[in-house]
């Protein structure tokens, strides 16, 4: 794999192209790292302030859901952000509201996948990975294909999507943008804020799916209704309408 470079995302370069998130962002750049994760979840502990943003060019131990790895390549963006929540909050669905803005950010093309993929023609095109810092206090980790995606291990390469032609700079600042804005409405209103938003990029939306939990338990199957107003997933079954509110499992299309 070749290490993804962007020589181009620096404070002084970013800061111009902000609008909502304008004075509220401190972008610090890495040319490698573990895991921005990880790194910014140290700094929270001492005391990094919201807003504190940790971009690399490379992760040596890039972390995703669900206990996996996180393979970066080309151009793609790996950033972290730390955000605090007031205290009357419920974070229910912080990391699908974090989905939306990511998804309204690249385009018409993304859609969401329960909990919080992003998708271009059932492709993954960017994760999330929100982890907590303390209280009320959230790392949100964001990872974005960008460009050629080459060198990806052979798997991964065939189920990733990537957002061709798009200067890295501009999609950072973007998705800055919509994410503090869709922040700070979920302050006031928590997932209730973005729910609409969320369903109308939902791309399993009517579909017949299957839901494996860890378990070798038979999945769960039936047609997907996409989210209520807390983000847990709905799925109407031959007998009833189940709410799922964890997302430790795997959603499938039938
Ligand atoms: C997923 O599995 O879909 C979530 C992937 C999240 C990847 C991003 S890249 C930046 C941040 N640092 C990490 O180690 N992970 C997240």
């Amino acid at each position: 794999m070749t290490a993804p470079e962007h020589p181009a995302i620096q404070p002084e370069t970013l800061r111009p192209l902000l609008t909502r998130a304008a004075g509220r962002i401190d972008l610090q750049v890495l040319a490698e790292c573990d895991s921005t994760n990880l790194q910014l979840q140290h700094r929270a502990r001492s005391g990094a302030p919201a807003g504190t943003l940790l971009l690399t060019q490379h992760q040596t131990a890039g972390r995703g859901r669900r206990g996996r790895s996180w393979y970066q390549e080309g151009q793609s963006l790996a950033f972290s952000l730390l955000w605090r929540l007031p205290p009357s909050t419920n974070p229910s669905g912080l990391s699908l509201a974090v989905g939306v803005a990511v998804a309204e950010a690249l385009g018409p093309q993304a859609q969401l996948k329960w909990p919080n993929d992003i998708l271009c023609d059932g492709r993954k095109l960017a994760g999330i990975l929100i982890e907590s810092a303390g209280p009320h206090t959230y790392v949100i980790g964001i990872g974005i294909n960008l460009g050629s995606l080459d060198g990806l291990p052979g798997e991964l390469g065939h189920s990733a999507a990537s957002v061709a032609d798009a200067a890295p700079l501009e999609v950072l600042a973007r998705v800055i943008d919509r994410l503090v804005e869709v922040l700070d409405s979920f302050a006031v209103h928590g997932f209730a804020a973005v729910h609409t938003r969320w369903q109308n990029r939902h791309a399993y939306q009517d579909l017949a799916v299957s839901l494996y939990a860890e378990t070798d338990s038979p999945p769960l199957q039936g047609v997907c209704r996409g989210v209520d107003q807390n983000g847990s997933l709905l799925i109407e079954t031959a007998t009833c309408l189940q709410t799922i509110a964890s997302g430790d499992v795997s959603l499938r299309l039938q």
